[in-house]
């Protein structure tokens, strides 16, 4: 291929030749409002997401990379691509590519030591009096890359351990392939190992040697409690086989509008046992949104009834 650089129009492809190298050039991620409005909508109805006009160049910065992939040029180009009604895989990649996953083990603390010193307390007693079986299930929903669900995993392997009898399971959930993939491995570089407290650490991590090394790996007793699968809060919740002692979806309902987050908050509480608990981000306040739930502490909410109040 000679060097220097050659264009082609079709199919809306660019490249640049570099003597035997052939580099795609940079796409030009412009969009127009009415160009947002289309992938704000396409994206609203495969996630429930709400990306706001304020969110033009995050929308532009995080759809780049999949640009380049496909060697598409523009954001015109890529949307009529991925609006066919037979590209799904391609849908699931651009949300693989704009939602947020930030995330941290034992992330906002205040919520687990309210679970160690409430509730798991109240579920041994109950046990003891033989009001409960001794199982509890948990569903983690917007787990992102596994730190919550193995946090609250560790925390229920330390006060209810399978040695007394207790058969504890996690439903870990969320809408990107790319970060269950991550949550499956439970492998994280060291510096995480400041997120957890010393004996968590030491009980429930391993410290990579060799080629591993700058990386922790989750025990496998511990990843053994968790079952992670692909699942769309929006839309799938009747996927889901339930109910749930607790139920953690935290910092996921900020990044939908409030109807999205109404339906979501109806079926996060329809999965909950009478008096189950529901954890959500400190940003998130669901005054109002399900008749069933009540407010124990900013953040978290039990569930008061079985019954819907329309
Ligand atoms: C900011 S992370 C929060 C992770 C964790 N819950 C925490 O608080 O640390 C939000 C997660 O919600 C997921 N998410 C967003 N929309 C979703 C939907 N409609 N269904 C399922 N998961 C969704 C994202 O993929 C992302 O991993």
């Amino acid at each position: 291929m000679p060097a220097g650089t050659a264009a082609s129009k079709d199919s809306g492809k660019s490249r640049r030749t570099d003597g035997d190298l052939c580099v795609a050039q940079p796409p030009q991620l412009t969009v127009s409002p009415a160009l947002f409005e289309k992938f704000q909508k396409l994206i609203y109805a495969e996630t429930g997401i709400w990306l706001g006009t304020s969110k033009t160049a995050l929308l532009c910065g995080r759809l780049y990379r999949r640009l380049r992939a496909l060697e598409i040029d523009s954001l015109q180009h890529y949307y009529e691509c991925v609006a066919q009604p037979d590209q799904q895989d391609e849908r699931a990649r651009m949300i693989d590519a704009i939602t947020t996953n930030e995330t941290r083990f034992f992330r906002e603390p205040r919520q687990f030591e309210f679970m160690v010193q409430k509730i798991l307390p109240r579920w041994r007693t109950e046990a003891e009096r033989q009001l409960r079986p001794r199982r509890v299930r948990i569903w983690s929903a917007g787990c992102s890359s596994g730190e919550e669900p193995y946090t609250v995993a560790m925390l229920l392997a330390r006060h209810l351990p399978a040695e007394q009898g207790w058969d504890v399971r996690l439903l870990a959930t969320d809408i990107s392939n790319r970060i269950l993939e991550k949550a499956r491995k439970g492998i994280y570089p060291i510096a995480k190992s400041e997120e957890l407290p010393r004996d968590m650490l030491h009980s429930f991590m391993l410290r990579g040697m060799a080629e591993r090394q700058g990386e922790i790996k989750v025990k496998v007793e511990i990843q053994q409690m968790v079952d992670f699968r692909r699942l769309n809060l929006d839309r799938e919740t009747e996927l889901i086989e339930g109910p749930f002692d607790a139920i953690f979806c935290r910092n996921v309902l900020i990044y939908f509008d409030t109807a999205s987050k109404r339906r979501a908050v109806t079926n996060l509480a329809r999965h909950l046992v009478a008096n189950g608990f529901l954890f959500v981000g400190h940003a998130e306040n669901l005054c109002s949104m399900s008749s069933q739930l009540r407010s124990l502490e900013p953040t978290i909410y039990t569930k008061t009834s079985d019954q819907e109040v329309p």
